[in-house]
């Protein structure tokens, strides 16, 4: 078995060799597919299901999209169409939705911890995290890690600011295991509500409420929606205050590195955690991370149903 677990449910989980296997193998399947092999028959007769209890539409698409150049059948289950509105619980709907088979189940869901109490149930199927409330992102984080190689020759040494909502990111606290794990220095910067207590000591990023004190010298400026989904408080006292003192402009920019890249998970909010043009300015490879995304699932599909040889396509 490629991962020392059944499933994957976390960067936390997943040693440096195996993170490094993943973006290795991703590559090539970029490599194929940017050589115009548009499917891969490895996956035949495989089956993915998404199934997601929160909206999506990179994460989502993207498996759908992966499984299908694999040639595995993907089926997406629509949380708010299901029996779910019917009173079924997470348990029984995961239970319901092995016994149809399907190899892997990618499941997103509100709630941190959703995918960690599913595998306890579900033993015959491999569950991937695509996403659980604050908790973890770890796809995310791969693409993300992806997505800095083809700019940075490596993880080890460079300095990455994460700005914004720190507090309900999930894709913040992948990342940071992932990039601590492969040695890079990270900075995290929002305003002091929305970074929790104890941020620095439990998972070793630094701290600043100030954002060209981030920004300063950052190989990687990765910045972050506001998580009003998540928000059950009023966190900052205006939108316009928060876009003042922690978006990104282009003026701002020039305290990083010159030869820094812009990342950001999406979706994005234009005019609030940056202007709205950087988004599409030179630095930004906020599109790259999508395209990544695709060929990251392959390689993750692949390796984990034991089928990363022959990755040329036939
Ligand atoms: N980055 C990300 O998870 O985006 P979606 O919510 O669109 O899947």
């Amino acid at each position: 078995m490629f991962l020392k677990s059944q499933h994957l449910l976390g960067i936390r989980d997943l040693p440096s060799e195996t993170i490094s296997i993943i973006l290795k193998t991703a590559v090539e399947f970029r490599k194929a597919l940017e050589s115009g092999i548009k499917k891969n028959p490895k996956l035949n007769g495989k089956t993915v299901i998404n199934a997601f209890f929160e909206p999506s539409t990179r994460t989502r698409s993207s498996f759908e999209v992966a499984a299908k150049k694999l040639g595995a059948d993907s089926i997406n289950f629509n949380a708010s169409t299901s029996s779910i509105s019917k009173g079924e619980s997470l348990k029984d709907t995961g239970l319901t939705l092995q016994a149809m088979r399907p190899d892997v189940l990618v499941l997103r869901h509100p709630h941190s911890g959703a995918p960690a109490y599913l595998s306890r149930y579900c033993n015959k199927t491999h569950i991937i995290n695509g996403g659980d409330g604050i908790n973890e992102h770890p796809t995310q984080a791969l693409l993300d890690a992806m997505t800095i190689l083809d700019h940075k020759k490596s993880l080890t040494g460079i300095l990455v600011a994460i700005v914004g909502d720190i507090a309900h990111s999930r894709v913040a606290r992948s990342n940071v295991l992932l990039l601590r794990k492969m040695g890079a220095t990270v900075r995290v910067c929002g305003p002091p509500t929305l970074i929790p207590d104890g941020f620095e000591m439990i998972y070793g990023a630094k701290v600043t409420f100030n954002l060209p004190k981030a920004l300063k010298d950052a190989d990687v400026v990765m910045m972050l929606r506001t998580q009003w989904e998540r928000q059950n408080e009023v966190y900052f006292p205006s939108i316009r205050e928060y876009s003042r003192l922690f978006g990104l402009t282009e003026k701002k920019m020039k305290i990083a590195k010159k030869n820094a890249i812009v990342m950001h998970p999406g979706p994005i909010n234009r005019g609030v955690e940056f202007d709205p043009q950087m988004a599409d300015g030179h630095y930004s490879v906020i599109l790259d991370q999508v395209s990544n995304g695709v060929a990251l699932r392959m390689a993750l599909l692949s390796l984990i149903l034991g089928k990363e040889e022959g990755i040329k396509g036939s």
